[in-house]
């Protein structure tokens, strides 16, 4: 599957069911974009309707009082948007015939790159990219742009470059919603994201908990004492609970094992601001009740669960072994 088709997939299931995903309308569209600049999805909600009820129309915003404009915008803040929202529909009334316009060229009062692309996208389906916060985050880890927060220009070329050109605005909301729901700024669920294994920063163990500062600090040292049980092909793993690497699979730590277990492997592996060194042993199983965070998982299956190149390197080494 494509990296497209598995995103859009996600957001099918997943993808949060707004009033403005609902129609194509351009006026609709642009009104809910221009709401959403420096306001949450949770304050925008209940006044959105209200306001489309009350200017249904472009027409009817552009005919409309600037004080009566302003009043249906109460709860929004930043009164600013009102004001060129309505100067924006007057002028497209006079100008373009009273609809947005579908040509990215086209300059309004309002209305910077950002809201123009995603309008343009989600309303036309014009391939333009619209790089908010939350879909400069998740194209940044997944591609490993270190930076990417300090690096617009960088983003924005990369944005442009990965957007399909079918349903631009639907791929561009999906990246907004895995950042709002998924892929967020500091402790990011990579478990739940669905493109956790094609993820840079995910696999290089950038968003461990650590990770996020930007500030150069000094490595530290951290040591992982881990057993490899292995029973009809299968490899036993864990679910990581807080710390490095947490809510990933990985080799279990902390088994209990003979005080004889032989090290099967020593590696070091660089995570962002950790140098680790994972000794691995080979393991006693527990019983047969495994908990939810222990599984038995088939030696093929092992690369698609263990998704940081640590275990990699630490079973490379044990299977490589003549
Ligand atoms: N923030 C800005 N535009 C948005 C959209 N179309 N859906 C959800 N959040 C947004």
């Amino acid at each position: 599957m494509t990296l497209r088709d598995v995103l859009l997939g996600w957001y099918r299931r997943h993808g949060r069911d707004l009033p403005w995903r609902r129609t194509r309308d351009p006026y609709r569209v642009w009104v809910s974009e221009v709401m959403l600049q420096q306001t949450t999805v949770a304050t925008v909600l209940p006044r959105y309707g209200r306001l489309l009820a009350r200017f249904p129309t472009i027409r009817a915003l552009a005919g409309a009082r600037r004080r009566d404009v302003l009043a249906a915008w109460s709860g929004l803040g930043y009164y600013r948007r009102a004001a060129s929202l309505h100067q924006a529909a007057k002028e497209i009334v006079r100008r373009h015939g009273g609809v947005f316009p579908a040509d990215p060229r086209v300059k309004l009062p309002g209305v910077g790159d950002y809201t123009r692309a995603a309008v343009l996208s989600i309303a036309y389906g014009v391939p333009v990219a619209a790089v908010d916060v939350n879909v400069g985050r998740v194209l940044s880890r997944l591609k490993g742009l270190e930076g990417g927060a300090g690096r617009p220009a960088a983003v924005a070329a990369l944005a442009q470059r990965m957007l399909p050109a079918r349903r631009p605005g639907d791929w561009t909301q999906a990246l907004m919603d895995l950042g709002a729901m998924v892929c967020l700024p500091s402790g990011p669920r990579c478990p739940l994201c669905p493109l956790v294994r094609r993820c840079r920063a995910s696999r290089q163990g950038l968003l461990s908990a650590a990770a996020g500062s930007g500030r150069a600090r000094k490595p530290r040292s951290v040591r992982l004492d881990c057993s490899l049980c292995v029973r009809d092909g299968k490899v036993l793993l864990e679910r990581r609970g807080a710390g490095l690497l947490a809510g990933h699979w990985g080799l279990p730590e902390g088994l209990p094992r003979s005080r004889t277990a032989k090290v099967l492997a020593t590696v070091r592996h660089r995570i962002t601001h950790h140098d680790v060194t994972l000794t691995l042993r080979s393991g006693q199983a527990p019983g047969r009740v495994l908990g939810a965070s222990l599984r038995w998982v088939a030696r093929s299956e092992l690369s698609r669960q263990l998704v940081s190149s640590l275990w990699r390197k630490a079973l490379a080494a044990v299977y490589s072994r003549p």
